[in-house]
């Protein structure tokens, strides 16, 4: 039990990797705290071992984040482990990007994850150990095409990883998790959005290298050693899980 005695956070907890990373936790010791703006989360969490919670926030708003942690520090008394792994996926150029789709993505990928690092963090320093992990992308390192509010977002949530790590070491470790394609909700309804989705979802296993996708188990399990004591010694990195993909030069074949 990797995690008895923690308190553990995890954002975006009602499905896909949120989900798999709360019930990891919890079946691992820890107290679970789901959020997310989904009334959903409510019936992820009654499926969990141990003690946990949910809490209806919208990570974009920094009041109802406030107010969401408070909760969860009344419930659970502190916390320790911290999981921004709330997102959304949305597509255009920077021409075809409006200023309020800009700032949607922004305020849901990023800004949260500094308003609920800013609230959990002075707990951790209290109890004298702690980790932030913040689910970022492949799409931190490379891009596709059309996503340019959504991989920039991606690409800062390692500059606030290793501030944080800067700032709060010794005790406190923060690093982040880079996943390729995942199979979750999100990239089904990513999928739907094209007239062939059968066909989309062939090109997609394809383009990894090791020919499949993830699950959203595997990307927990990485979370779950990253936040354990066994990686003690690592902070302010960040770690893709993705297949091995963007690793290919396009164009080169075996035969
Ligand atoms: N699925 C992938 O292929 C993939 C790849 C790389 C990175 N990621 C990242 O992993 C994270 C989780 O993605 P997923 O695929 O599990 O997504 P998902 O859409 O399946 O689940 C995301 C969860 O976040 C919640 N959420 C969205 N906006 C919110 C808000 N404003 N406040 C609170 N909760 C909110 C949703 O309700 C949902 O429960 C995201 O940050 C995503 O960008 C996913």
């Amino acid at each position: 039990m990797r995690f008895d005695d923690h308190v553990a956070v995890v954002t975006g907890a009602a499905k896909g990797i949120g989900a798999a990373t709360a019930a990891l936790f919890a079946k691992e010791g820890a107290r679970v705290a789901l959020l997310d703006a989904d009334p959903d989360g409510a019936a992820t969490a009654t499926d969990l071992d141990g003690d946990h919670l949910f809490v209806r926030c919208d990570v974009s708003d920094g009041a109802t984040i406030e107010s969401a942690f408070e909760t969860v520090r009344e419930a659970f008394g502190g916390i320790d482990l911290l999981v921004n792994n709330a997102g959304i996926q949305r597509y255009g150029t920077v021409t075809q990007t409006s200023e309020a789709l800009w700032d949607e993505v922004m305020n849901v990928n990023l800004k949260s994850a500094f308003l609920c690092a800013k609230q959990a963090l002075p707990s951790m320093v209290e109890r004298g150990r702690g980790v932030v992990v913040n689910v970022a992308s492949v799409q931190s390192f490379i891009t596709q095409a059309n996503v340019a509010a959504y991989t920039t977002s991606k690409t800062a949530l390692l500059g606030l990883t290793r501030s944080i790590a800067v700032d709060y070491a010794p005790n406190v470790r923060s690093v982040a998790v880079c996943p390729g394609t995942v199979d979750t909700p999100m990239l089904r309804w990513a999928v739907n959005e094209s007239p062939d989705p059968d066909e989309v979802m062939r090109e997609v296993n394809e383009m990894h290298p090791v020919k499949r996708i993830a699950t959203a188990e595997e990307v927990a399990s990485l979370i779950g050693y990253l936040c354990s004591a066994d990686a003690a010694f690592i902070t302010g990195q960040a770690y893709r899980i993705d297949g091995g993909l963007g690793l290919s030069i396009g164009g080169s074949k075996r035969d």
